[in-house]
């Protein structure tokens, strides 16, 4: 009760700082409105739970079953994605009646007794939750991005200002032992059904960089003509060069010869021993190929994974924005900061069986086109995170806090 509550409040205090009219932006059809991501997490309780595990329950407004329907065919009908941000009404207000409706209810049975199957839905839906809150952050930020004005989402707060950077500590490389490895979750608490069954995997000794690639290594990625060299891309990825017009990351900006980026906080200058953010899959393999590297696969960054413990900077930090290593470990920011692009695409484990029902459609419908990103990002909340994780985008996909650690061996 007190883990849904919190969870619930945390969607709400993400949303604090926008406007009325900023909850209805949609740069793009892969971002929705903070809104609809408002109305969607609660959409999933009512569905999933109160609907059909509580008798006599009454939803708030029947057509929301419809509205905030997001993909789920078992469920029926649902508007375009891309038009996500044309839902005026309901309004905000509505929005935060039907949440606390939702709540109100909720509280309700979980104080009473509920079948154990309804229970592991609320697990599901707290954990869909935070998944939407990481997207609340980074939809926000590619929607107010795309203003001219580039306004923030909040100001700086105060003792956070940019200090002259310090060199990133040197990368070294850490080995890992080649063998057959376990792969996937075990023991108890939630997992996804897409981190399991846990299998066996042959992998050949390793190694994985000690810190996330930074703004300085990729800078000089691009001083070499990084995106100019067609050697360096995957064919797909040339023709994203090219097609998208790309010659630098996702909200770098060139201002009087200087390097800028949008940040949560509005346009900063780009802090050289930053991991490197906003990247995409092909871009993240370019640096690889340049650097006389290669991605890991995502088998080889949950061995390393392993032996960390799930701290970092997460989204309770605050920060909301990748940070530079600040002292040495033996594998940094394994766990927050950035996603880390893997060379795996996404793809079933051996024997995978998607849940029972409608949920069964979270993960399993997903694997094609996509590749595996692991270890979370600074909007990702530390409770969500841990070594089998896996989240996955398309190749082309910048706007996630994504980002490159390099891998070497075999
Ligand atoms: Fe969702």
């Amino acid at each position: 009760m007190e883990k849904y509550l919190a969870v619930r409040q945390t969607s709400a205090q993400l949303c604090g700082p926008l406007t009325v009219e900023d909850h209805s932006l949609q740069p793009m059809p892969d971002a929705s409105p903070a809104k609809w991501h408002l109305a969607h997490t609660t959409w999933f309780f009512e569905t999933f739970v109160l609907s059909e595990y509580v008798a006599g329950y009454r939803p708030f407004q029947t057509e929301f079953r419809t509205l905030f329907n997001s993909y789920y065919n078992a469920v029926g009908d649902r508007p375009l994605r891309t038009l996500r941000h044309i839902l005026s009404r309901p309004g905000l207000d509505e929005v935060h009646a039907y949440r606390d409706y939702i709540d109100e209810a909720l509280v309700h049975v979980l104080s009473a007794d509920l079948a154990p199957e309804a229970l592991a839905l609320v697990t599901l839906g707290l954990n869909h939750e935070q998944q939407h809150q990481e997207l609340i952050i980074t939809d926000v930020k590619n929607g107010l991005w795309t203003n001219p004005l580039r306004p923030a989402y909040r100001p700086t707060p105060e003792g956070h200002e940019t200090t002259a950077a310090a060199p990133a500590l040197l990368l070294e490389w850490r080995s890992f032992a080649g063998g057959t490895h376990s792969i996937g979750f075990e023991g108890g608490g939630f997992k996804f059904d897409n981190e399991g069954p846990r299998h066996d995997v042959y992998v050949a000794p390793f190694q994985l960089g000690s810190r996330l690639a930074t703004n300085a290594e990729y800078l000089e990625f691009m001083r070499d003509g990084g995106y100019s060299k067609a050697e360096l891309w995957l064919s797909d990825g040339w023709d994203s060069v090219h097609n998208n017009q790309w010659n630098a990351p996702l909200y770098w900006e060139r201002r009087n010869g200087e390097w800028w980026h949008y940040t949560i906080e509005g346009m900063k200058p780009l802090p050289m021993n930053e991991p490197v953010c906003h990247v995409s899959y092909y871009e993240a393999d370019a640096f690889a190929r340049w650097a006389a590297a290669r991605l890991a696969t995502e088998f080889e960054w949950e061995i390393a994974a392993r032996s960390c413990a799930v701290r970092g900077n997460l989204l309770e930090t605050g920060v909301l924005q990748p940070r530079a290593v600040e002292s040495a470990q033996p594998l940094a920011q394994i766990f927050g900061d950035v996603w880390e692009w893997t060379a795996s695409a996404y793809l079933p484990y051996p024997n995978f069986r998607p849940a029972a029902g409608a949920v069964g459609e979270y993960n399993g419908k997903f694997m094609c086109n996509q590749m595996v990103l692991r270890g979370g990002s600074c909007a990702t909340p530390q409770s969500h995170i841990r070594a089998t994780y896996r989240n996955f985008f398309p190749p082309h996909a910048r706007w996630q806090f994504m980002g490159i650690r390099l891998a070497n061996g075999n």
